[in-house]
């Protein structure tokens, strides 16, 4: 019986040509792969089963205790849905290739009548940093970084839905520097002399906490397109409904994906020095999941492994370990930002246990060198031909 009213409220969104085969094709697909052949589908539909035949998570799913993810197939939203996964969570990875959840109507429409218990928001747009913007690029950015976040926020609103929206680190630049016993912003870390005084005093070096007004904004006359977006998000979102912020920055593992800050050094011939706050990627996809499930106050979190490492030194610790010939160049005058520190406080005053971050790119140094040494032994192992084969 109550199989058939979710059937019957699923066939009411198809019939409304709201739902597309796909958004739903995950979850039957994954039914499949367990083997429940009571499910026959139609069109991608369940069409017949009963409820006493479905295993519990997909009977919690249509009842009720299903999380949303939009923007599942980018290299965050990846990261959620396998950690989501992983804590036997039942979700929803939406796509807009198969439904377009940018629309208010449809995601208003699917959030009324699927009543997820939360949902995250990993959409967003962007393009290489730094480089001149093309005008449609523009509006690309604004309405994926901006606009979308507001429109979830008053979906969210209107159907008392929680979530939980990932953002950026880089609505500010630079730190809080110590001297003559005040802090004081220094938007450039990429310069000889601070960077020397980081090597030796980093206790002088203070990140941005999340009181702190982002610096990196369109308030501020020198903050790329990008940046300007997800602040002008975070501003338009924070005091709308039941959110979480999570501000990663600088995401990395041990991983050769080009989003991966360390693998894209290790392709490089040089870098530019600098002091960043980063995130290991699955450390801090757990740690925002840690905040929903502790049931941690709503609000901003900067999600960063505690501390904070300079492009240098990342890089010396690739030669010894890759032996990567990479080269690091110091900043000087140049207009791009050269680094950020972020106070990951209020997370650890929550409860959320992360590692230093040296420690965790140590870490994944080592297991790059692990996997490297796994490649280069394949390449290197004689070519074995089965009997007769020559
Ligand atoms: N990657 C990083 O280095 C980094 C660093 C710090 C913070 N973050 C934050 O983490 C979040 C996710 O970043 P990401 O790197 O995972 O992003 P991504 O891989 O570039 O894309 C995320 C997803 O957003 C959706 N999307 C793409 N263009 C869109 C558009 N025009 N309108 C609406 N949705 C669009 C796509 O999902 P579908 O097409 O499947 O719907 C895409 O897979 C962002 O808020 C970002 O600011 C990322």
């Amino acid at each position: 019986m109550r199989f058939c009213r979710s059937y019957a409220k699923l066939n009411c969104i198809v019939a409304r040509g709201v739902l597309k085969k796909d958004c739903f094709g995950n979850l039957f697909s994954q039914l499949e792969q367990r083997n429940h052949r009571s499910v026959e589908y139609m069109d991608g539909f369940v069409k017949n089963a009963s409820s006493n035949q479905l295993p519990d998570w997909v009977r919690k799913a249509w009842h009720g205790d299903m999380i949303l993810l939009l923007g599942a197939s980018g290299y965050i939203g990846r990261t959620v849905a396998s950690e989501l996964r992983r804590r036997g969570h039942c979700f929803i990875p939406l796509t807009r290739r198969a439904f377009d959840y940018t629309r208010f109507d449809y995601l208003f429409d699917y959030l009324r009548t699927m009543r997820p218990i939360f949902l995250v928001n990993a959409a967003s747009y962007e393009i290489s940093l730094g480089g001149t913007v093309a005008e449609g690029e523009r509006e690309k950015m604004m309405a994926a970084n901006a606009i979308l976040p507001q429109m979830i926020a008053r979906v969210c609103l209107m159907t008392k839905t929680s979530w939980g929206h990932l953002s950026s680190g880089s609505v500010y630049c630079g730190a809080k520097v110590m001297g003559n016993g005040k802090p004081a912003v220094r938007r450039r870390l990429g310069d000889s002399e601070t960077l020397e005084l980081f090597d030796k005093h980093p206790e002088k070096f203070q990140g941005f906490t999340e009181l702190d007004e982002p610096n990196f904004s369109f308030r501020y006359p020198s903050c790329n397109f990008y940046s300007g977006t997800k602040a002008l998000a975070e501003e338009a979102i924070q005091d709308i409904g039941q959110s979480y912020i999570w501000r990663l920055r600088l995401p990395f593992n041990e991983r050769e994906e080009s989003c991966n800050w360390l693998w894209q050094m290790h392709r490089q011939a040089e870098v530019t020095d600098g002091i960043n706050s980063c995130s290991h990627l699955e450390d801090c996809v757990r740690a925002c999941l840690d905040l929903w499930e502790m049931r941690a106050p709503f609000g901003t979190y900067n999600v960063t492994n505690p501390g904070a490492i300079t492009m240098g030194r990342a890089a010396r610790e690739m030669r010894r370990v890759l032996h990567t010939p990479v080269r690091v160049r110091t900043g000087g005058e140049e207009t791009a930002p050269s680094g950020c520190i972020l106070d990951c406080g209020k997370l650890l005053r929550a409860g959320v246990k992360l590692r230093p971050v040296e420690e965790a790119v140590e870490d994944c140094l080592d297991r790059l060198r692990v996997s490297a040494r796994g490649i280069r032994s394949v390449e290197a192992a004689p070519k074995i031909f089965p009997a007769g084969a020559l």
